[in-house]
C-alpha cells in the first residue's frame, strides 16, 4: 500500500478520516504490514501483504480478528483494549445471519474460489465487445483519478491502467485482488479489499468512478441505492460514473414468460446464478430512471446483444460485427445483455 493512500481512505463504517496508521513493516513510501485505526468508531483494519482489508462489519471474518490479535503486542499499549473490543465485534458480526450480508459473503467466497479462472469464463467476442464499450464511456487518460468498484481480477483495470489512469481498485474478494496485482503492469494502481455498499474512501476524491458488473450482484434495492450513492459521493462535483447493469432484455422476458431456459442461463428479472450469486436485471427504462434520479445521464447504451436464433454459435468476428451494428439501432436496448451508462455527478 502506498502511504499516499491515507489521504483517500476513510472508515467504511463511520466515514471518519484520516485513519491512524500503525506501521509494522514496509519501506519508504510503501507499507507492507500494519494496522489502520478509525478514531471515530474504534475499528481496526489490517494491512497484509500491502493490501488494506477495509470491509464493513459482517463481511470481516474471524481470520481478520486472528490477524489483529497476532499483531496486538506490537501496537501501542493504549490501543490494545479498543483492539480487543473490535476483535470481539468482528467475531460476533461474522456469526450474523442477515440475508443481505449472507448473500454478499457467499459472493465474496465464490469470487475468491473462481479468481484463477475468472477471465477464461468470458467468451472472447463478448469480452472484446464489452471492453470496447466500457473504454469509450470511461475515456481514460493520463493521471485521471479513478475509483474502480468491483474490479475483480482486473479484466477492465488493465486497459484503464494502460491508458495512464491512476486507479484505486476496490473489491470484496482478496483472491481476485491478488490476481489483479500479479497481472497489472505500469501505471499507478492501489488496491483495497472493501465493500461497494460501504466504500472505504473519502468524499469528492475522484474524477471517474467505474462500477462494471457489480451493482447487479448486490442483493437488494437498498444495497444498490446505497452503492450508487457511495460511488457518486466519492466523485468530485462534475465527476463521471460509468456503470453497467444487467438488462431485462426481450429474450429474458419472453424466456421467463414461457418458462424456457434454452441457453441454460436464468431468465427473468432476478435470481441466483450458479454457485448462488444473486443477480438483478433492470429494464432499460427503469435503469435510466434509477440513474437519472441521482445524476445526469450522459450516455446510455446496450452491449453484448443476444442475437436471435443463431445465438452464440456464430463465429467471433461475425458476432463482434453484428454486436457493433446492433448497438447503433433502437433494437439494442431490447436485445443487449448489459446496459452501460456514463452519468455525471450533479
Ligand atoms: C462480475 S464480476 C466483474 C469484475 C470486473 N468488473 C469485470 O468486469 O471483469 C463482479 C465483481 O464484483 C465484486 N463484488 C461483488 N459484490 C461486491 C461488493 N459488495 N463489494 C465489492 N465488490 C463486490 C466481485 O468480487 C467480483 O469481482
Amino acid at each position: 500500500m502506498r502511504l499516499a493512500l491515507l489521504d483517500i481512505l476513510a472508515c467504511p463504517m463511520c466515514a471518519d478520516a484520516p485513519l491512524e496508521l500503525f506501521a509494522l513493516a514496509g519501506s519508504g513510501p510503501r507499507l507492507e504490514t500494519g494496522v489502520l485505526r478509525c478514531r471515530g468508531c474504534d475499528r481496526f483494519y489490517p494491512v497484509q501483504a500491502g493490501l488494506p482489508i477495509m470491509l464493513p462489519d459482517g463481511m470481516r471474518d474471524a481470520r481478520q480478528a486472528d490477524l489483529l490479535q497476532r499483531w496486538r503486542h506490537r501496537l501501542p499499549a493504549g490501543s490494545r483494549g479498543a483492539l480487543d473490543a473490535d476483535c470481539a465485534r468482528i467475531r460476533t458480526c461474522a456469526a450474523g445471519s442477515d440475508d443481505s450480508l449472507l448473500a454478499r459473503r457467499r459472493e465474496q467466497s465464490l469470487r475468491d474460489r473462481e479468481s484463477g479462472i475468472y477471465d477464461s469464463l468470458y467468451p472472447d467476442a463478448r469480452h472484446r465487445a464489452e471492453i470496447e464499450t466500457y473504454l469509450s464511456l470511461c475515456r481514460p487518460e493520463r493521471d485521471l483519478r479513478t475509483l474502480e468498484i468491483g474490479c475483480g481480477t482486473g479484466r477492465v483495470t488493465r486497459h484503464l491502467l494502460a491508458a495512464g489512469a491512476e486507479i484505486l481498485a476496490v473489491d470484496c474478494s482478496r483472491a481476485s485482488l491478488e490476481v489483479l496485482a500479479a497481472r497489472a503492469t505500469g501505471g499507478v494502481l492501489d488496491r483495497v479489499c472493501g465493500d461497494a455498499v460501504h466504500l472505504p474512501v473519502r468524499r469528492d476524491r475522484f474524477s471517474l468512478a467505474v462500477a462494471l458488473g457489480v451493482f447487479y450482484h448486490l442483493p437488494g434495492r437498498d444495497e444498490r441505492e446505497w452503492a450508487l450513492q457511495a460511488a457518486l459521493d466519492a466523485l468530485e462535483p462534475g465527476g463521471a460514473l460509468v456503470v453497467s447493469l444487467y438488462n431485462l432484455s426481450l429474450p429474458k422476458r419472453v424466456g421467463a414468460a414461457l418458462g424456457l431456459d434454452p441457453t441454460g442461463r436464468k431468465q427473468g428479472r432476478k435470481g441466483d446464478r450458479e454457485g448462488g450469486i444473486y443477480f438483478y436485471r433492470h429494464g432499460a427504462a427503469e435503469a435510466r430512471r434509477w440513474l437519472g434520479a441521482r445524476a445526469e445521464v450522459e450516455c446510455f447504451e446496450g452491449v453484448n446483444h443476444q442475437i436471435p436464433i443463431v445465438g452464440r454459435r456464430i463465429p467471433d468476428p461475425l458476432f463482434a460485427r453484428l454486436d457493433g451494428l446492433l448497438a447503433r439501432t433502437p433494437l439494442s436496448l431490447l436485445l443487449a445483455r448489459e446496459l452501460v451508462a456514463r452519468v455525471r455527478k450533479r
